[in-house]
């Protein structure tokens, strides 16, 4: 492959900082309040000798019927793996989920609604409780209708819309009495589904458990669960951003005020980031008029002190690498290497859910500007885009990929050469060649509109083999950690995405190796394992756990 302008001084950005910052040490707000409790030292999951229940939308298994056969999938997405991590080393923890697939609700059935086990190696299998190793899972049906509105009217189209800032203010949304229908009788409902299980689970284990809620579907449920449980302790992990006070005045008063004071009940509401945490205190101040103590990142509500934590949820690099060495990678990335070689091009990288908040459509109109601006690259580059289609029942996410499907063709028609197309857009999930991708590539885009993490920037940096240049949105979490050893991009801002394109194209060799291994150092440094190990430490700091 040619180097572009490798040695260009010209682009040579600031020094990067050389120290690895271990940020669960050096978060911007420990620097700034001395008087900040510090973090605690991090708890090892297997010492912690207290029952603990997990709640989660999806679940870790999905039960599918394959021509007569019943099998069961791994769930996608990080959370599924941090949580499986954490849930094999716990002593007694049941994991609470809905049972999204027909089979799922079959499978349920067939075990009354109570605890199946199941073990995750390999291809996940039924197994009896004695099983070592064996998760326990209760799969939870719910109404069909209420589970409709829960998902597809409240929590995908509207929570994640206000939390990710993606309305179109002068055009929606416009609530009605749809949408409270859906808020009473779709959320609230089974929300109060989900506090019923997981309160069942708490009394099974004497009332006393640790309870670990997770996303924006059940801002409810640490409030219900306190009521019939007292005993318990209750944290709830926000995985996707969470605005100022201003943002959630989009939702009429009783509903923002109902969704805060649900996630009031817990004693630890833990988010990505510290910018994300401070802001949900805003809103306890502001929309609910309680009071808040930022050194200290607390909320008073009457006799209880609410704490808001920072953990950023990472990958698991060990894994991660060991899928780069297999050979299903590595007989992609020889393909991948050969396309390029032939082409004598350059790669630039993105893999993203087709969700409107990841801002695809802008990335490839930025795409299209560098090759306005630098036409000596057209021909040169390839952007490779894994674009996994999801929630295709909103009707948003439908239009945005015919939006991304019209860009792609206008694009490709006006730079195809030879025959070949500058974006190569593959609509479907393949993580093997992902993780080629990653490996191979020059940069790798992630210029969201706004994620609470975003954990392809710390995949990419994990396996790169090129030392990648990361080139991400300043309104990701990862940005907090990693910002320093990227690209700044500003997920709105066209033309300044175009020329961050062009720096991290043409950055000398020395200054990428730089970068990417800083990176890649935060992310070994402070890896899933880290993520779950704190947040354990503080739930026993603060909440003594009965002691
Ligand atoms: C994103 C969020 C996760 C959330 C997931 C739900 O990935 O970052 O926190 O769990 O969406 O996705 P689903 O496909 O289950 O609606």
């Amino acid at each position: 492959m040619t180097a572009i302008a490798d040695d260009d001084p010209a682009t040579v950005p600031d020094e990067p900082r050389t120290a690895v910052p271990d940020v669960h040490h050096t978060a911007v707000s420990d620097v700034q309040n001395e008087e900040r409790p510090a973090q605690r030292n991090p708890v090892d999951p297997g010492e912690l000798d207290v029952p603990v229940i997990v709640l989660s939308h999806r679940a870790p298994v999905a039960f599918r019927d394959e021509g007569g056969r019943r099998r069961a999938r791994r769930g996608a997405g990080g959370l599924v793996t941090a949580l499986v991590g954490l849930a094999g080393q716990l002593h007694d923890t049941v994991w609470v989920c809905a049972a999204s697939t027909e089979e799922d609700v079959a499978v349920a059935r067939e075990h009354k609604g109570s605890a199946i086990y199941v073990t995750m190696t390999g291809e996940p299998k039924l197994v009896d409780p004695e099983t070592t190793g064996a998760l326990q899972i209760r799969l939870v049906e719910v109404d069909r209708a209420a589970h409709e509105d829960f998902y597809g009217v409240i929590s995908n189209p509207m929570l994640w819309f206000v939390q990710h800032g993606l309305y179109d203010l002068a055009h929606s949304p416009n609530f009605g009495q749809r949408e409270r229908d859906a808020f009473e009788h779709g959320y609230v409902s089974v929300n109060e589904t989900f506090a019923d299980a997981v309160s069942h689970e708490v009394e099974e284990r004497g009332g006393r458990a640790l309870v670990m809620l997770h996303d924006y579907h059940f801002y409810l449920v640490a409030d219900l669960v306190r009521q019939r449980c007292p005993d318990v302790v209750l944290s709830h992990f926000v995985h996707i951003p969470w605005p100022g006070p201003d943002a959630w005045r989009i939702l009429p008063p009783d509903m923002r005020e109902r969704l805060l004071f649900g996630l009031l009940g817990n004693d630890v509401v833990a988010f990505h980031t510290e910018r994300f945490a401070r802001n949900f205190l805003l809103c306890a101040q502001e929309l609910l008029g309680l009071s808040i103590n930022l050194d200290k990142m607390t909320v008073q509500i009457g006799k209880r002190t609410v704490t808001a934590r920072t953990y950023p949820i990472s990958i698991d690099v060990d894994a991660l690498v060991e899928t780069a060495g297999s050979k299903a990678v590595r007989n992609r990335l020889d393909d991948l290497e050969q396309w390029l070689v032939a082409a004598d091009a350059r790669l630039i990288v993105r893999v993203d859910r087709t969700d409107p908040s990841k801002n695809i459509v802008r990335g490839f109109l930025a795409f299209e500007k560098l090759l306005d601006d630098h036409p000596e690259l057209v021909g040169k580059i390839r952007f490779l885009a894994f674009l996994q289609p999801s929630r295709l029942d909103v009707p948003e996410y439908a239009e945005y990929i015919g939006q991304i499907g019209s860009v792609v063709a206008r694009v490709n028609a006006r730079y195809t050469r030879h025959g070949e197309a500058p974006i190569d857009l593959r609509l479907h999930e393949d993580f093997p060649t992902a993780v080629a991708a990653y490996a191979i590539c020059d940069v790798v885009l992630v210029n969201s509109i706004a994620d609470g993490m975003n954990l392809v920037a710390k995949e990419a940096v994990s396996v790169s083999r090129r030392d990648a240049v990361l080139a991400l949105s300043e309104n990701t979490g990862a940005h907090e950690e990693l910002g320093a050893f990227a690209v700044t991009l500003y997920p709105f801002d066209i033309q300044q995405q175009a020329d961050g394109l062009y720096e991290a194209l043409t950055m000398p060799a020395i200054r990428r190796r730089e970068l990417r291994q800083a990176a890649a150092d935060i992310v070994r440094a402070n890896d899933v394992g880290k993520w779950l190990a704190f947040q354990l430490a503080d739930l026993t700091e603060i909440t003594g756990l009965w002691s």
